[in-house]
């Protein structure tokens, strides 16, 4: 099954997260936007991941994630990739209001362990976004009025979820299939 690990948003943030196309893409506009229920921050593609590997997995990514705490995030303007040429992504940001840069850390973390266990290595550096609309097929679209996006607001991730993809024909739906906790143990 196809899989990645990545920070949901909550509820409100992706309410108004997806509200914004009304600014962004009135009319769809050659956009197919990720749905409401389906819009997080990416932490570490994985692809195809064989059934039986999951439990092994399970406990790589527990591990991996244990030990950093709660992040202090921000959803904050859009953006398109590429940055220049013909807009393919259209995202909104996300910042990282930790001290010590704990997202990117995170994400890294998350890659190593991800090496370790033979995935194809992500050389792109990290980029913490959160992927609101794809350009449809070799669709033209125009620029979306980024600049009219402020801030949706704080939130705290409290959790990292690794995901499975289901492919359809309205777009892709994301399952849960683990939870794993942002929390530093405690030492006794
Ligand atoms: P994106 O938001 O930057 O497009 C599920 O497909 C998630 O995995 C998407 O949010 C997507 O990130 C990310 N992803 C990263 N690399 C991918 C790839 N090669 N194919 C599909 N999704 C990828």
């Amino acid at each position: 099954m196809r899989e990645f690990l990545a920070i949901p948003l909550p509820e409100s943030l992706r309410r108004a997260a997806f509200a914004s196309r009304g600014v962004l893409a009135p009319r769809g506009d050659g956009w197919r936007f990720v749905r409401e229920a389906g819009l997080h921050l990416t932490l570490r593609f994985l692809g195809e991941v064989d059934a039986s590997r999951r439990e092994a997995l399970d406990g790589v990514w527990r591990e991996a994630v244990a030990g950093t705490a709660r992040l202090a995030l921000r959803l904050r303007g859009a953006g398109v990739f590429p940055a220049t040429g013909r807009p393919r992504i259209l995202w909104l940001g996300i910042d990282d209001e930790t001290a010590e840069g704990s997202l990117a850390r995170l994400a890294g973390r998350l890659e190593r362990a991800a090496r370790a266990q033979g995935f194809a290595p992500d050389d792109r550096p990290f980029a913490a976004h959160v992927t609101l609309a794809r350009a449809r097929g070799e669709a033209r679209v125009a620029r979306p009025p980024v600049e009219r996006i402020g801030d949706f607001g704080a939130f705290v991730a409290e959790r990292v979820v690794l995901y499975r993809t289901e492919l359809g024909p309205g777009g892709s739906t994301y399952h849960e299939e683990a939870s794993y906790p942002l929390i530093v143990a405690a030492v006794s």
